[in-house]
C-alpha cells in the first residue's frame, strides 16, 4: 500500500513539472486530487486497512496530499506567469513611436477679420451692440424708413416666417433697439457685428453673410467725423498708404447717402482687374441717419444728429486675403481653412 502511495506521488510530482498549461495542470489535479482522483481514492479505501496500517498509511497520504497542493500551487503559479511573459512579448509596443499629435483648431478667417475690425472701432471708443437674427418687419424695414411698397425692399428680399417676421437682412435693425434703448442719451457710439441673410446664391453672394454695422450719435457729429473715422479704419485694415472716397448713393435711413470706396488693395489705385480700372473698391454703405429715423426712435432731429455705415465682412475678407469667390468661406474645405491658422 505504501509503494503504491509512493508510487502515485512520483508520477504526480512529474505530470505536475511537465504540465505546459494552467489548463493542464488543472487536469492532473483532478486526476490526482479530485473526487475520484487516485490519491482520494486511496484515502477512501482506508475502511479495509488492519488496524495496524490504517494511521500509518493515513498520515503518509495526508502528507503526500498536502505535498501535492502546494506543488499544484507553485506550478500554477509558475505557469500563469510564463503566460504573461508571452503575452507581452506577443504584444510588441514600439515605446519609440512618436504620439499622435492632437491637432490644435483655430479661428475661422471671417472671425478673425470680423474681431479684427471690431478691435480697431473698440480702439476709437466704439462698444459693442447686438440684436436678434429673427426680425419683425418694423426693425428690419419700417423703423429704417422702408414702408412696405418701399422699392428699396426688392434688393433685400429675405426669408420669412410671416408677414411680419423675417431673417433680418442687414444689421442696421440693431440701429433701432439701440436707440429705443439709450434715447435721449447722447453719445451713441456702437458697432453691431453679426450675421444676415438674403435670397441670394452666387460667386460674390450668400444666404447667409456677416456685415458690421456702425451708429454714432451726438451733437453737431458731421459727415467729415465719418468720413475721418472710416479713413481711420481703412488705414488700420489695409495699410497706411490707404485712401477713401465717398459717392453719393441712395439709403431710405440715411440722408445725404455715400457708397464708400478704398483704393484698390491689389493695384494700389492704378486700375486692375480686382477694380475694374476704377482704382477703387466699394466697401461699404453709409450716411447721416436720417431725421425721420431718428425722430422714429426717440431722438430729436433738431437737436442731434448721427452717422451710420454697415459694411460686408466677406467683401473685407476676399479683399484683405485674396479670395476670389465667397463661396470658399463656407464649403468647409479643411485645406482652404487651414491657411489661416
Ligand atoms: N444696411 C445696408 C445694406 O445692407 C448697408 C448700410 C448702408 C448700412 C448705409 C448703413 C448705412 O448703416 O448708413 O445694404
Amino acid at each position: 500500500m505504501q509503494e503504491k502511495l509512493k508510487a502515485i506521488a512520483t508520477g504526480a510530482r512529474t505530470d505536475i513539472s511537465m504540465a505546459k498549461s494552467q489548463e493542464e495542470l488543472k487536469k492532473i489535479q483532478v486526476k490526482y486530487l479530485g473526487k475520484k482522483g487516485e490519491i482520494t481514492a486511496v484515502l477512501r479505501g482506508m475502511g479495509q486497512l488492519s488496524p495496524e496500517e490504517r494511521p500509518l498509511i493515513g498520515s503518509l497520504a495526508n502528507k503526500i496530499r498536502d505535498e501535492l497542493e502546494a506543488l499544484f500551487a507553485e506550478r500554477e503559479l509558475q505557469l500563469r506567469k510564463e503566460e504573461q511573459q508571452r503575452r507581452i512579448a506577443a504584444e510588441k509596443v514600439d515605446i519609440t513611436l512618436p504620439g499622435r499629435p492632437q491637432e490644435l483648431g483655430h479661428l475661422h478667417p471671417l472671425t478673425t477679420v470680423m474681431d479684427e475690425i471690431a478691435e480697431i472701432f473698440l480702439g476709437m471708443g466704439f462698444t459693442i451692440a447686438d440684436g436678434p437674427e429673427v426680425e419683425t418687419d418694423y426693425y428690419n424695414f419700417e423703423a429704417l424708413n422702408i414702408p412696405k411698397d418701399h422699392p428699396a425692399r426688392d434688393m433685400q428680399d429675405s426669408f420669412y416666417f410671416n408677414p411680419e417676421m423675417l431673417l433680418r437682412t442687414h444689421t442696421s435693425p440693431v440701429q433701432v433697439h439701440t436707440m429705443e434703448k439709450l434715447a435721449p442719451q447722447v453719445p451713441v457710439r456702437i458697432i453691431a457685428p453679426g450675421k444676415v441673410y438674403r435670397r441670394d446664391d452666387d460667386a460674390t453672394h450668400s444666404p447667409m453673410f456677416h456685415q458690421v454695422e456702425g451708429l454714432v450719435i451726438d451733437y453737431n457729429v458731421s459727415l467729415a467725423d465719418l468720413k475721418g473715422t472710416l479713413l481711420l479704419f481703412a488705414r488700420q485694415m489695409f495699410g497706411s498708404h490707404q485712401q477713401v472716397r465717398l459717392r453719393p448713393s441712395f439709403f431710405p435711413f440715411t440722408e445725404p447717402s455715400a457708397e464708400v470706396d478704398i483704393s484698390c488693395v491689389m493695384c494700389h489705385g492704378k486700375g486692375c482687374k480686382v477694380c475694374k480700372d476704377t482704382g477703387w473698391i466699394e466697401i461699404l454703405g453709409s450716411g447721416m441717419v436720417h431725421p425721420r429715423v431718428l425722430e422714429m426712435s426717440g431722438y430729436d432731429p433738431e437737436l442731434y444728429t448721427g452717422y451710420a455705415f454697415g459694411m460686408g465682412v466677406e467683401r473685407i475678407a476676399m479683399l484683405k486675403y485674396g479670395v476670389d469667390d465667397l463661396r470658399l468661406f463656407f464649403q468647409n474645405d479643411i485645406r482652404m481653412l487651414r491657411q489661416f491658422r
